[in-house]
C-alpha cells in the first residue's frame, strides 16, 4: 500500500527571555489601527531591526536545518500590540512554498488572546486546527499560506513581533 500525504510545517519552541530586548519592543510606540495595534505601515528603527534578527537567528536558522535549507532571509518584521478587544482576522501571508512566517509572543497571559491555525483551504475546508496559546518568549515558525487568526483579548498584554522570512 502507498501512503501520500502533503505536510505543512509549524515549529513552536521557547527561546530565552531577554527582559531589555522584551521591554524596548514593548516602549516602541505604534499606530492604532480598525482591529489591533501595529508597526505593519511604518519603518522601524534599523537598529532595533538588527536587534531582533540576532535574537531570532540561532532558531531560525535551526529551522532551517529542519527544512534541508542553507539559510534563510527575513523579508519584513512588524510589532503588534493587542489591548481588551482587539483581535486580527482570518489571512494568510506570502503563498511560496519556502515563505514562512513567525510570531514571538513578547508578552501575554491566559486572558489575552490565542493564535488560531488552520489547514490551506479554510474557510471553505475545515479539516485541522490548531490553537497556540501566548506566552512570553514562545516563538511560532510557519508557512506563511497557512490561514491564522488571533482571538479576541481580554487583558491588555499581548504583544508580538511578527514577519515574513524565506528559507534558501
Ligand atoms: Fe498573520
Amino acid at each position: 500500500m502507498n501512503h501520500y500525504f502533503f505536510q505543512q510545517n509549524i515549529f513552536e519552541d521557547s527561546l530565552a527571555i531577554n527582559p531589555l530586548f522584551f521591554k524596548k519592543i514593548k516602549k516602541v510606540k505604534l499606530q492604532k489601527h480598525k482591529e489591533v495595534q501595529t508597526s505593519f505601515w511604518q519603518l522601524l528603527d534599523p537598529d532595533l531591526i538588527n536587534e531582533i534578527n540576532e535574537y531570532l537567528r540561532f532558531y531560525f536558522l535551526n529551522i532551517a536545518k529542519e527544512l534541508g535549507k542553507k539559510d534563510y532571509k527575513i523579508e519584513s518584521t512588524w510589532i503588534q500590540k493587542y489591548n481588551v478587544g482587539d483581535y486580527h482576522n482570518l489571512h494568510l501571508h506570502e503563498k511560496d512554498k519556502n515563505s514562512y512566517s513567525f510570531i514571538l509572543y513578547i508578552d501575554g497571559s491566559p486572558k489575552s488572546g490565542t493564535t488560531r491555525f488552520f489547514n490551506l483551504g479554510y474557510p471553505y475546508i475545515s479539516l485541522y486546527e490548531l490553537e497556540i496559546k501566548p506566552q512570553k518568549g514562545k516563538c511560532v515558525v510557519f508557512l506563511g499560506c497557512l490561514p491564522h487568526e488571533s482571538t479576541p483579548s481580554k487583558d491588555n498584554k499581548k504583544t508580538i513581533i511578527s514577519g515574513n522570512i524565506k528559507f534558501v
